[in-house]
């Protein structure tokens, strides 16, 4: 992870300014109010009632999700009158989402340690306008009436962005991120708690200091991040990355301590914060890793790292927190669907759509060209979104899928 701070620290940056890949964002959606443009949406739709829309939801691949499954399965509201309290019907049973997993363009996570968190900012931006918009690549999908960030590392980067996009075209349409939902889910659910708190995200996410920002807000514990640079991918099925998740995690996990042990002694790290929507399909995983380096022995019999793994750890997933943001931002805008049986949801995965010499031996975007591309060329179509089914994941993605997120898994099914 310090190789990829120094990097970022030392890299120059010739390319456009957050403010003018935003500006050129905005001016393009402007440029194509029929929608009739890649990266565009027809203003006519939101500028009617939008309650019967469904939901977006987005992440840089099959991570959000965990997302997903959160909202699918929350229930702590009265449907009828909206008290708090679960009646045992999923609070949104009414409403049918959109999913996109940006997946040819990811991870998301290194495009700080590139230098190119300009081009992250677009590809965020354009994730929004395809949720806005009517159009994927093999035909028509619906608008929707709010969108979901479920993708920490593109709410860190990307949702102050959106909700400026939203505000200049004038779009009612709810937008909600993960990071302060997870921050306050954490000042909530860990009443009590003396611990460190460790931040498990992308490397980009640690960069962009959302989460101790967000989370110094509402509590006073110690923050540490652990930024990991291919745990996202590997859990995607990346062809590219190697190492098991095991590995990856014994290896981030046994850094991250071994920096905690070289400040200094300190309250044990207690509870985990699930900073990338990813982490939470290896929770298990996670949790044997710090298990693993607390009862590491060192040559000499000692146990270096002992005490700084506190006995039962807690976890965070923002998700819930999430779920129960959107809850009240639907209430706030008397937008819940009327009628619980609507159309199956719908699920999209992005693709590149390059010359077969940009892609890599993985069938993937090269570095090179991922890493290269110059932003404020909004329209470019060098990946499409196409309909994404449960035969398309890797087989270890598709049974992680299968087995902790059976909700979404049923909806991906549907889609036959
Ligand atoms: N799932 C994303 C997150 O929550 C990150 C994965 C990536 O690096 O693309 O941050």
């Amino acid at each position: 992870m310090r190789l990829l701070l120094s990097l970022l620290l030392t890299s120059a940056a010739p390319f456009l300014r957050a403010d003018e890949v935003l500006d050129r964002v905005i001016a393009h959606a402007r440029a194509h109010p029929e929608g009739d443009a890649p990266a565009s949406f027809r203003a006519a739709d939101y500028r009617a009632e939008l309650r019967e829309l469904p939901i977006g939801v987005f992440d840089s691949g099959v991570g959000g999700l965990t997302v997903l499954e959160a909202l699918k399965k929350h229930d702590r509201h009265d449907n009828r009158t909206g008290a708090e309290g679960a009646d045992g019907v999923p609070d949104f049973q009414g409403e049918r989402f959109i999913y996109l997993g940006d997946q040819a363009n990811m991870p998301y996570g290194n495009y700080a340690a590139a230098g190119r968190t300009d081009f992250l900012r677009e590809l965020i931006l354009r994730d929004g306008l395809f949720l806005l918009g009517r159009r994927h690549a093999r035909g028509d999908k619906p608008p929707v009436k709010a969108i979901v960030i479920a993708c920490n590392t593109a709410t860190a980067y990307g949702l102050e962005d959106l909700r400026a996009a939203l505000k200049a075209w004038d779009l009612p349409v709810i937008m909600v991120g993960v990071v302060e939902a997870g921050a306050r889910g954490l000042a909530e659910s860990d009443k009590g708690a003396q611990g460190r708190v460790a931040v498990l995200a992308t490397v980009g996410t640690c960069v962009s200091e959302a989460y101790p920002r967000a989370i110094g807000k509402v509590s006073s514990r110690q923050v540490w991040q652990m930024g990991s640079a291919s745990l996202a991918a590997a859990i995607e099925g990346d062809p590219s990355v190697k190492a098991s998740v095991r590995d990856i995690l014994r290896e981030d996990v046994g850094d991250f301590l071994r920096e905690a042990a070289a400040v200094g002694p300190g309250a044990p790290f207690e509870t985990l914060v699930l900073g990338c929507t990813h982490y939470p399909l290896v929770a298990d995983a996670i949790d044997e890793a710090f298990a693993h380096w607390r009862d590491f022995r060192a040559p000499d019999g000692s146990r270096p790292y002992a005490s700084l793994v506190a006995p039962r750890l807690r976890h965070v997933d923002p998700a819930a927190w999430t779920a129960e943001e959107l809850w009240r931002a639907l209430r706030a805008a008397e937008r819940f669907a009327s009628h619980a049986d609507h159309e199956p949801d719908l699920f999209f995965l992005s693709v590149p759509s390059v010359a077969p010499a940009l892609l890599g031996s993985d069938g993937g975007l090269t570095k090179d060209y991922k890493y290269g591309r110059l932003s404020g060329q909004v329209g470019r179509v060098d990946t499409i979104n196409v309909p994404l089914t449960a035969e398309m994941l890797p087989p270890s993605t598709a049974k992680l899928v299968r087995e902790k997120l059976p909700l979404t898994w049923r909806s991906l099914q549907a889609r036959r």
